[in-house]
């Protein structure tokens, strides 16, 4: 294999964020800037020659080219042996659970997630370590400082891989392996739900259903496995062809993006269950006939019916939600006596939790939840979840959710947030927040007397490492919180998220709408950060 250096130039915002870099696909295609950071994560890896690297995306303009690239970059590196999803094709779940069941080395994840996509879009790359989960900080840390003073990148001289056919191919040392990208995945569901209960209760009309692929990466996991294995009928599954664009559309699972599911589980004839997932599968949303289940909740509703599910059967070790995540699950496992760990914002906080055996579920407020069979958030595992969940009680899912409520109270949330904003009055309104912490605790507005007022800072309880500006947290005596903080994974500005959460005992106020019930706090919020003062806007881009 005949291998050149390529000398390039470093770029200086390589900085990976939440999850992985992302960028306009505009930016990717300036020359040696997917190269860069390839070859940035390589330098800054060691001893894998000769190992497995995964490789696979969600099917997004520029997928295939990128993959071509890595493909030979990868090899001129030294691997040696690349598994890769047909049609470059591997949703997030999947990717990490093949990293697993291979034992590879690491893998590359091509996504931007629920960001849209094409030309003009963005695109996004991350890498996840042995263990089948997103590469914590010190490795996205040690990716950035490399890509600042790079200067060459190693790149193999092979033809491009046929990547749609299924096979193993032999170039010199290097082992290419095309694998169906659901196979190995529907496997392990297999493994963990109950599948015959799931077939019957499809088959028999109990469960009707509606999924909503939006044009992403699940349409051909959720059409092998709930059509194909569990016997829905093929109109069940909507928007299932994966396209490089999403059909034009934002492939974020919530009731403003999958707007055709969030009609039809709102008219007369709503199926019993809703879900949709994301670009790369890795999230969910779940609804039932006539109700939306928040994230928040659904992570609740799980842990504390998670005994019902045949791989969680002997009771869950321990939960963790991210810092904005509602107290919901706080709550179930204080009554079933299990640790719960709250984490900053982004699932590669959970990988220690869950390798240390400490934890067996957990879950952010948007949209993901998963468990302990791979090390990344899992939309379609979580829809199976569900599923069971309804076959096994045999309840539509508002009485699910009702119940849930009765029994442990509502905590009642909703997240606001305001997309592109310019980048100094993003700061600006962090700077503000900051300096008003000190003062803020012992304060009372209306029935809101402030507990604590602080930036969320984590110590990782496995490798005590630190992670420290994390969020705003202003908690109230009553238990309610706002929340304050920057995406970490937009492309265009800044990014502010709200979070709000109260907390609701009377089962009788259980019914209330969200905004309604938060009016007050979210009045606070403004009187606190004054994003509407500061841009002039109305109200936010999205609520969910
Ligand atoms: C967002 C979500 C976060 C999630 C991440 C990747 O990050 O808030 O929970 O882990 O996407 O899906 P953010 O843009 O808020 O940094
Ligand atoms: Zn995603």
């Amino acid at each position: 294999m005949q291998i050149e250096i390529i000398t390039t130039h470093p770029y200086n915002d390589q900085s990976p964020g939440t999850s992985g870099l992302r960028k306009k696909v505009k930016v990717f295609q300036q020359t040696g800037y997917l190269e860069n950071f390839v070859q940035s994560i390589f330098d800054s890896l060691h001893n894998f020659t000769g190992k497995t690297l995964v490789l696979g995306g969600d099917g997004r303009y520029f997928n295939r080219p990128a993959i071509q690239t890595i493909i030979k970059i990868a090899a001129a590196n030294g691997f040696g042996e690349l598994i890769i999803g047909q049609g470059g094709l591997l949703s997030t779940p999947a990717a990490s659970h093949l990293i697993r069941k291979n034992n590879a080395f690491g893998g590359l994840i091509l996504s931007a997630s629920h960001n849209p996509g094409g030309p003009d879009e963005d695109f996004g790359i991350k890498y996840n370590v042995g263990n089948g989960g997103p590469a914590p900080e010190k490795y996205t840390n040690a990716f950035f400082q490399r890509s600042l003073s790079i200067d060459s990148y190693k790149t193999a001289r092979i033809d491009d891989i046929d990547l749609d056919c299924i096979g193993a191919y032999q170039i010199d040392g290097l082992k290419v392996t095309i694998v169906d990208p659901v196979a190995d995945y529907a496997e392990l569901m297999q493994s963990i739900f109950d599948f015959n209960l799931l077939k019957q209760s499809i088959g028999s009309g109990y469960i009707t259903l509606l999924f909503d692929a939006m044009h992403a990466i699940t349409g051909p996991y959720a059409k092998r496995i709930l059509v194909d294995m569990l016997g829905a009928t093929p109109d069940s599954v909507i928007n299932a062809e994966p396209l490089e664009d999403f059909g034009g559309h934002h492939p974020d699972p919530n009731l403003a993006h999958a707007k055709e599911l969030a009609e039809r589980m709102f008219n007369s004839k709503a199926p019993v269950f809703g879900a949709a997932s994301d670009g790369d599968g890795d999230r969910n949303m779940i609804t039932g006939s006539h109700i939306f289940v928040t994230p928040s909740d659904s992570l609740a509703i799980m842990a504390a019916n998670a005994h019902l599910i045949p791989a969680y059967a002997q009771g869950l070790r321990g939960v963790a939600r991210s810092m904005p995540t509602s107290q919901a699950v706080d709550r179930v496992a204080a009554r079933y006596n299990i640790p719960c760990y709250e984490t900053p914002t982004g699932w590669k906080f959970f990988g220690n939790l869950l390798d240390a055996g400490k934890i067996t579920l957990c879950g952010e407020e948007s949209f993901g939840t998963g468990s302990d069979h791979v090390r990344e958030k899992d939309g379609l595992w979580a829809v199976l979840f569900w599923l069971n969940l309804i076959a096994r009680k045999r309840q539509p899912v508002a009485d699910i959710v009702h119940e849930h409520w009765q029994k442990f109270g509502r905590d009642i949330y909703c997240r606001h947030d305001y997309e592109a904003v310019e980048m100094d009055i993003a700061n600006g309104i962090v700077e503000h927040l900051v300096n008003q912490l000190s003062a803020l605790p012992g304060q009372t507005f209306g029935e809101y007397k402030v507990k604590y007022a602080d930036e969320f800072s984590y110590e990782d309880s496995v490798d005590g490492s630190v992670s420290s500006k994390q969020g705003i947290r202003i908690g109230f005596d009553n238990g309610s919180r706002i929340i304050f903080r920057l995406s970490g994974t937009g492309t265009v500005g800044a990014t502010l998220r709200i979070y709000l959460e109260r907390f609701e005992a009377d089962a009788s106020k259980h019914d209330q709408d969200a905004q309604t019930a938060l009016a007050e706090l979210i009045s606070l919020a403004e009187q606190f950060c004054e994003i509407k003062k500061r841009t002039g806007r109305t109200a936010p881009d999205v609520v969910t």
